[in-house]
């Protein structure tokens, strides 16, 4: 079989991620609606719809592809080729009206990620990347902050979806943050957060417990713009893993706080 090239897969990936971001923002009005509301999230009828809709834009390009989306999987165990879907990363924001979330579309190649967009609707900005050009945002090239020492850093982190008995060592974790970076910030859609770290409006990113497709997309703009990506499956769950992405001259001292809080 033919390779496809990347550029033709980012651009299912952009038309994809464009898709779903705009039926949640033309939809907004009904961002309360759940089909299941849990102590600490949310799971809104718009987030089956928007995967719904990526699904089909890419499918209708490519039909025998395999997809791993947050709402639904449809595996192709013949095909080399997988797309991995966020439909709305930072669900929670986007249920109470805050801005800060996202679609989030990546395709794999031989379980490598390849191509990716991050799409921002209510900021008018889209992030890409393929593993053959640097990262744009609106097309145009970006580059992580070249911030040289952790005590100078603003970094983004998340809190997870955990239950009552497994945060404290989270809560270990952002103390160690918070004394050892200049700030740290908590926005709720890590998708967005690590397309922020390419284009250097923050200086890095930490947060365990998140999805493969809560980073897949953006792990690759991230590195593409110039970040240091370091995933860590959490091997509790099976697309878990704590991530982050940095410039070189952080990615260390990130690493560092990665291996004394295990
Ligand atoms: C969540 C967001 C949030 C992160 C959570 C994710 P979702 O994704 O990325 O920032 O802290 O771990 O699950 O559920 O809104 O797609
Ligand atoms: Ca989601």
């Amino acid at each position: 079989m033919n390779e496809i090239p990347f550029t033709r897969l980012l651009e299912v990936a952009v038309c994809a991620a464009k898709a779903a971001g705009q039926h949640a923002l033309a939809n907004k009005d009904r961002r309360t609606e759940a089909i299941r509301v849990l102590d600490h999230d949310i799971k809104l009828k718009l987030d089956v719809e928007c995967q719904d809709i990526a699904e089909q834009v890419i499918l209708s390009e490519f039909p025998d592809h395999g997809i791993l989306g947050e709402e639904a999987e449809r595996p192709n165990d013949s095909s080399v080729y997988e797309w991995i879907i966020d439909p709305i990363d930072g669900t929670m924001n986007f249920s109470h009206g805050f801005e800060y979330w996202c679609s989030s579309v990546a395709v794999r190649h031989h379980d490598r990620v390849v191509a990716g967009c991050v799409f921002a609707p209510e900021y008018d900005t889209y992030y890409t990347a393929h593993i053959e050009d640097v990262a744009k945002r609106n097309g145009e090239p970006i580059a992580v902050a070249q911030t040289e020492h952790l005590h100078r850093a603003m970094i983004f982190t998340g809190l997870a979806k955990l239950g009552e008995s497994s945060t404290a060592p989270y809560f270990d974790l952002f103390r160690t943050l918070a004394v050892n970076t200049k700030k740290l910030r908590i926005n709720g859609a890590a998708a967005l957060d690590l397309c922020r770290v390419a284009d250097g409006t923050c200086d890095g990113f930490f947060e365990a417990g998140i999805h493969l497709w809560d980073y897949a997309a953006a792990g690759l703009i991230a590195e593409r713009a110039g970040a240091r990506l370091a995933v860590y499956p959490d091997g509790e769950s099976l697309h878990g893993a704590t991530v982050l992405a940095a410039n070189p001259h952080l990615i260390e001292e990130l690493q560092a706080i990665h291996t004394e809080s295990i």
